[in-house]
């Protein structure tokens, strides 16, 4: 794009900014809500910080939305309510004339005759590469994909092709299994780009580069001297206007089988020779095919799922789930989950990861605290040792990206008296300034052909293969227990932590 990015940042000076190829870029539910709140605004900030190729076409695919000139008045109000930026002239007036639009069913033949036209008429642009972007409800995937080769775009069409997907990738691992049988016969595995937006989050890729850029850590990073893993993320939001896929997927499909799962994978893999895409995926594959997976008869010792009822966040009396608008009567949709993860592995056997997720808890936050064992002979009087816990370093993925390492201290003064001290380091203090949305940067990676951050068909095939039994049992288990909302979840969640002197930490 013309505009040129002012890096406000000093840090930012001598990153390299790639640029991609000119691109053909396909939006397919351009007129839904998260091309709304994530797409559009990513498109409109990468083009803001410089990263967008001088020649790039967005064509915009939706039902609701009447013709171009609507569209884009529709995608200057959500970047203009959804931006972290806010939204500048001179920058929307450079985006602007690259928006298009294509009124159409997705399983109307005619829709994708029509876009092969318009494809066509942007390739005159000088466009050599195609992204394809699917966002719309899963059951489209497979029949978008199958259309698009039909109609030519698909594998082996030139120029290159790729098609970035939406989760959720199906809804149990048949179903999972039968959209990649049904994607494959469209497009090839190296051409498809499977989102987890989570790992677009600046410290969520910074976990990689601490664990295999730091020398200090890789020695401990073991059963030997880490006693547990916590990994939680926590909403205080409800569902929104999200019943209808909600109620239908519960959080154990929504986050755990995602977000949690990769989370887990990067905490526990072990180093790859390269940060590439296939040499990451494998290291990651590896360590979640060496997760334990439970029989559904065991699933109630290991995995706790809970439902919000009424409460008060945030000063505010919010509804139960129940009686959220549009939620069945008798919903046993879980809208939080605990789980212990046992990792049969030299690495890890024997240290226990905890998940948890849940919505309508505290306050929005995620993180992964590694607590490491105590030592094993304090020198100190009883009345001395007072608070001395053991280390534990949090990576804090959101909202205040960081990394901090709890120690124990002397407290100054004529006693030997100690207390916990934490040494932090904070990406907005540090790095001065606010960290690029995960949309920004999976969108620019996968105009760049980079699937390092992305899901391949393997991963969530084994991610599925952890969360199958446990969907399993609970069809036929006792309903969801109740928390109430602003809590921290259901209590039997503490179940799970088996010994003394564990506890969840407070959300
Ligand atoms: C999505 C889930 O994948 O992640 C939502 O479908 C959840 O239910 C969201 O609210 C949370 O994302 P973030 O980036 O706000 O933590």
């Amino acid at each position: 794009m013309s505009v040129e990015a002012v890096p406000a940042n000093p840090f930012a000076q001598d990153v390299e900014r790639p640029l991609p190829e000119p691109t053909t870029l396909v939006i397919f539910g351009a007129t839904g809500d998260l091309a709304a709140r994530k797409l559009l605004p990513a498109i409109y900030n990468l083009g803001l910080r410089g990263l967008l190729p001088d020649r790039i076409d967005v064509i915009g695919i939706g039902r609701r939305t009447g013709d171009r000139e609507a569209f884009r008045r529709q995608a200057r109000e959500a970047i203009a309510d959804h931006s972290r930026t806010g939204i500048e002239a001179d920058a929307w007036e450079a985006l602007e004339p690259k928006l298009d639009f294509l009124n159409g069913d997705f399983d109307d033949p005619k829709l994708f005759e029509s876009l092969k036209a318009l494809i066509r008429e942007k390739d005159g642009h000088g466009s050599s590469q195609r992204v394809f972007y699917l966002a719309v409800s899963s059951s489209s995937f497979g029949p978008i994909a199958e259309a698009l080769a039909e109609a030519g775009l698909g594998a082996g069409a030139e120029p290159p092709t790729r098609l970035m997907i939406e989760k959720p990738f199906g809804h149990d691992l048949a179903s999972a299994l039968e959209l990649s049988a049904e994607i494959s016969s469209a497009f090839d595995e190296s051409q498809v780009f499977r989102i987890d937006h989570y790992l677009g989050k600046e410290t969520v890729q910074n976990l990689q580069v601490l664990r295999f850029a730091n020398g200090i850590l890789e020695p401990v990073w073991n059963r030997r001297y880490v006693e547990h893993v916590q990994i939680t993320m926590a909403e205080d939001l409800g569902i929104g206007h999200r019943v209808g896929y909600y109620d239908s997927a519960g959080a154990l499909r929504d986050v755990i089988q995602n977000h949690l799962m990769q989370l887990l994978s990067l905490v526990g893999m072990e180093a790859p020779v390269r940060f590439d895409a296939d040499t990451i995926r494998d290291e990651k594959v590896k360590l979640l095919r060496s997760v334990r997976r439970y029989e559904p008869s065991e699933v109630c010792d290991y995995v706790v799922r809970g439902q919000y009822g009424a409460g008060w966040i945030g000063g505010e009396e919010v509804p139960s789930y129940l009686d959220e608008e549009g939620v069945p009567d008798a919903s046993l949709t879980d809208t939080y989950v605990a789980m212990r993860v046992e990792v049969d592995n030299w690495r890890w056997a024997g240290t226990p990861f905890y998940l948890r997720s849940g919505k309508r808890l505290p306050r929005r936050v995620t993180e992964i605290a590694v607590r490491f064992r105590p030592v094993p002979h304090l020198p100190l009087a009883r009345a001395e040792i007072g608070d001395a816990q053991p280390n534990e370093m949090v990576l804090s993925v959101q909202p205040d990206e960081g990394v901090s390492l709890r120690l124990v201290a002397k407290v100054p003064g004529q006693t030997m008296s100690v207390r916990p001290v934490l040494m932090e380091f904070q990406y907005g203090t540090t790095f001065l300034g606010d960290s690029p949305e995960a949309y920004e940067r999976l969108l620019h990676d996968a105009l760049l052909g980079d699937a390092t951050l992305f899901t391949r068909a393997d991963e969530v095939e084994t991610e599925w293969k952890i969360i199958d039994p446990i969907l399993e049992a609970w069809r036929s288990a006792p309903a969801p227990a109740i928390y109430e909302a602003g809590s921290q979840g259901p209590g039997t969640a503490d179940e799970l932590l088996g010994i003394r002197g564990r506890a969840w930490r407070q959300i």
